[in-house]
């Protein structure tokens, strides 16, 4: 997880100042580490997937995926691929593999860890937010299964999205611990915390940073601009109760705004849609409350 992290983090800086559309579209290369590529491993994997399930009747099923190449320019499509789901291993990731390495090699998508953790390969599949590693094709059904990009954000390239706005927003909470008098954070002590204050963190610490959760939230899709979002809001909350953290005051004056927090009205889309199962909109619900009391 930290690791993941940590290349996501590299993210950041590069991508601080390109939160306008004109900046997305010119800055197509920015994430090219982490648009998919084909790999040995990968390919290793889906011909192993492939050799297991040979035993088993084919079930081609019909996959509608969104393209969008900024090179050759044109509108966004649905393309259609057909893929034998029994030669294939079981989640959409392993689908869109299996095309990007036998169908068509130009289909970009991000992904790293392909088991939850990284949080790169969010994207919405048949109407929901979800992370393409995690999430299960259904064999069963008739119907073409649609994968588009998550909503409302600027289209890198196909499924590939930019995440410089999501970036910006998570760094200006200073999502780390910062003592009461601005001293450095002094590396190798250890800021001790009792269990019970540790369990407080548990629900929040998990967060991935994939993004689903804000992206399915309609108050961050029009005011993402300056509505921080149920991903951040709920980071915010993680260093505001954390108790080590010498900040608390001057965090809860930071989100204290009509647009970066109270723009939350509780509609709940993004507590229901979190792949990890967590609770953001639990998490905004207790900073209104600590705003509200504090001010
Ligand atoms: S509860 Fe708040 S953050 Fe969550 S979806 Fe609703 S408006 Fe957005
Ligand atoms: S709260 Fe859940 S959906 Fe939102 S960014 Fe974190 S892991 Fe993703
Ligand atoms: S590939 Fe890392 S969360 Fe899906």
């Amino acid at each position: 997880m930290l690791a993941a992290f940590a290349k996501r983090a590299a993210g950041i800086a590069s991508r601080a100042s390109a939160s306008s559309l004109a900046s997305a579209r010119s800055s197509a290369q920015f994430d090219v580490a982490r648009v998919v590529t084909t790999s040995a491993p990968a390919a290793a994997a889906a011909e192993a997937a492939a050799s297991s399930a040979s035993s088993k009747p084919s079930n081609l099923q019909e996959f509608q995926i969104y393209r969008w190449d900024p090179e050759t320019g044109g509108k966004p499509r649905y393309q259609t691929y057909k893929v034998d789901t029994n030669a294939c291993g079981p989640m959409m990731l392993d689908v869109l593999f299996k095309i990007k390495d036998e169908q068509d090699n130009s289909l970009s998508f991000r992904r790293s860890c392909r088991e939850g953790i990284c949080g790169s390969c969010a994207m919405n599949i048949d109407g929901v937010n979800t992370l393409a590693c995690l999430c299960k094709v259904d064999k069963s059904s008739d119907a073409p299964l649609k994968i588009a990009p998550l909503p409302h954000m600027f289209v890198v390239r196909d499924l590939v999205v930019d995440m410089a706005n999501f970036y910006a927003q998570y760094k200006s909470i200073e999502p780390y611990l910062q003592t009461a008098d601005g001293s450095e954070v002094l590396k190798g002590t250890e800021y001790h915390q009792s269990k019970e204050d540790r369990a407080k963190l548990d629900g929040l610490y998990e967060c991935i940073l994939c993004a689903c959760c804000s992206t399915s939230c309609p108050s961050y899709w029009w005011n993402s601009d300056q509505y921080l979002g149920p991903a951040v809001l709920m980071q915010a909350y993680r260093w505001i109760i954390d108790s080590r953290d010498g900040k608390t005051e001057e965090r809860l004056d930071k989100v204290n705004d009509a647009m970066k927090l109270f723009r939350c009205h509780t509609i709940m889309n993004c507590s229901k849609v979190c792949p990890k199962s967590l609770n953001p909109a639990h998490a905004i619900a207790k900073v209104k409350a600590m705003v509200t009391a504090a001010h």
